[in-house]
C-alpha cells in the first residue's frame, strides 16, 4: 500500500508519497503516519538505503585491493568501505590488519624479518607482495594499493566511500595527510544532494581521531565504529553517524541513534535473515562482504515498505 500524507508547515506544504529506494535518515525532518497526519517523532528518508561493501566487496574478491573494489562496482555497489593504514616511509595504503601475513605473501617475501607491521615496511618492499594469492589463486600478483590508487579507481566508477581510520593512535598526523589528499582532489569533500548515497563517510574505532578528523574536515560526515552506550550518544553529537556491530544492538538502539539526529549503518552483516532483520529495524543501511545480497535485501524490503519522501506542492492560500 502506498502511503500517503501531508503536513502542514510554516509557509509550505509537502506530500509523502512512496519511492523507490530511502530510509529513515537523521535530522530534523517530521516523519508520517499511514493515515497523513503528521507524527513529530517520525523522521523522514533524505538518503537511499545502502548496501555498503565491506573492504571492497570482500566476499568475492581478496580485501582492501583494487580488484574488490571492481568486484564491488561489478554487483552494482555505490558505496565501499575500506582501511588505511601508513608504510615506514609515510605512503597511505589500504589494508585491515596492522601486520602483513594475513592478506600477503610477505613471509615467502621477507623470510628474515621479525617484525610484519605495516608500519615497518617501506611502500617499495609492501609493492613486492602478492594480496591476492590468500584468497584465490585467481587474484595471484594483486598488489597492496595506495589510497591514492584506490581513491583514482573508486574515483573512475564513481563510487562512494566509507573510509576507516585503522588504528590511528599507531599512525600520528594520519588524519591531516588524508584530510590534505582528500582536500587536493575535491570532488570527496562536495556533499551530495539529498536523495543520493553521501560520497564520503569518515569513519574508525578510535573516537578521538574520529574528532580530529571532522574538526579537519567539517563538511565530511562522520561515523563512530561501535556501540556508544546509550547514556554517551549525547556527547557525539559532533558526529553524523553511530555504525555498531550489528551483534551489539537491537530496534530500540536504532531508534535512540536516530533520535539523537544521527544515522546508523552496522558492520559486518552476510546473511541476508540478519539483513532483513536490520532492515525492519529502520537501520539507514549497513556494511556487508557481499554486496549483492545487500541490494537484494533492500530491494524486497522497500517493496514491502515502501520508503517515504518529501515533495513539495504549493503552498495553499491562508484562510482568515
Ligand atoms: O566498517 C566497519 C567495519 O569495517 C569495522 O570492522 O574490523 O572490518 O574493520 P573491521
Ligand atoms: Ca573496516
Amino acid at each position: 500500500m502506498q502511503r500517503i500524507g501531508i503536513v502542514v508547515a510554516a509557509v509550505s506544504f509537502f506530500v509523502v508519497t512512496s519511492a523507490s529506494a530511502s530510509s529513515a535518515m537523521p535530522g530534523a525532518d517530521p516523519r508520517w503516519s499511514e493515515s497523513g497526519s503528521a507524527v513529530t517523532e517520525y523522521t523522514t528518508s533524505e538518503r537511499p538505503l545502502i548496501a555498503v561493501a565491506h573492504r571492497g566487496a570482500s566476499g568475492h574478491a581478496p580485501e582492501n585491493t583494487l580488484a574488490a573494489l571492481d568486484a564491488a562496482y561489478q554487483m552494482g555497489a555505490e558505496t565501499v568501505e575500506v582501511d588505511v593504514q601508513r608504510t615506514e616511509d609515510g605512503v597511505l595504503v589500504l589494508i585491515h590488519d596492522t601486520t602483513l601475513e594475513r592478506t600477503t605473501d610477505v613471509e615467502d617475501v621477507f623470510p628474515d624479518r621479525d617484525s610484519y607491521h605495516v608500519s615497518d615496511f617501506t611502500m617499495e618492499e609492501i609493492r613486492r607482495l602478492d594480496a591476492g594469492s590468500w584468497f584465490d589463486s585467481s587474484f595471484k600478483g594483486e598488489p597492496v594499493p595506495t589510497f591514492a590508487q584506490a581513491l583514482d579507481r573508486m574515483e573512475e566508477l564513481d563510487l562512494n566511500l566509507f573510509l576507516e581510520l585503522k588504528e590511528p593512535s599507531l599512525y600520528p598526523g594520519i588524519e591531516q595527510e588524508i584530510a590534505d589528499q582528500l582536500t587536493e582532489r575535491g570532488s570527496w569533500l562536495e556533499s551530495n544532494p539529498s536523495g543520493e548515497p553521501r560520497r564520503l563517510v569518515m569513519q574508525s574505532f578510535d573516537w578521538e581521531a574520529v574528532r580530529r578528523s571532522k574538526d579537519l574536515l567539517p563538511s565530511v560526515p562522520h561515523a563512530l565504529l561501535g556501540r556508544v552506550p546509550e547514556d554517551r550518544i549525547q556527547e557525539f553529537s559532533w558526529a553524523q553517524m553511530i555504525n555498531p556491530n550489528h551483534n551489539t544492538i537491537d530496534a530500540t538502539y536504532v531508534e535512540r541513534v536516530h533520535e539523537a539526529g544521527m544515522g546508523i549503518m552496522p558492520y559486518t552483516i552476510n546473511e541476508r535473515s540478519r539483513m532483513d532483520t536490520v532492515l525492519d529495524w529502520k537501520v539507514d543501511g549497513f556494511i556487508t562482504d557481499y554486496p549483492d545480497v545487500g541490494q537484494e535485501a533492500i530491494a524486497a524490503h522497500s517493496r514491502k515498505s515502501p520508503p517515504l519522501v518529501r515533495i513539495p506542492i504549493p503552498s495553499l492560500p491562508v484562510t482568515r
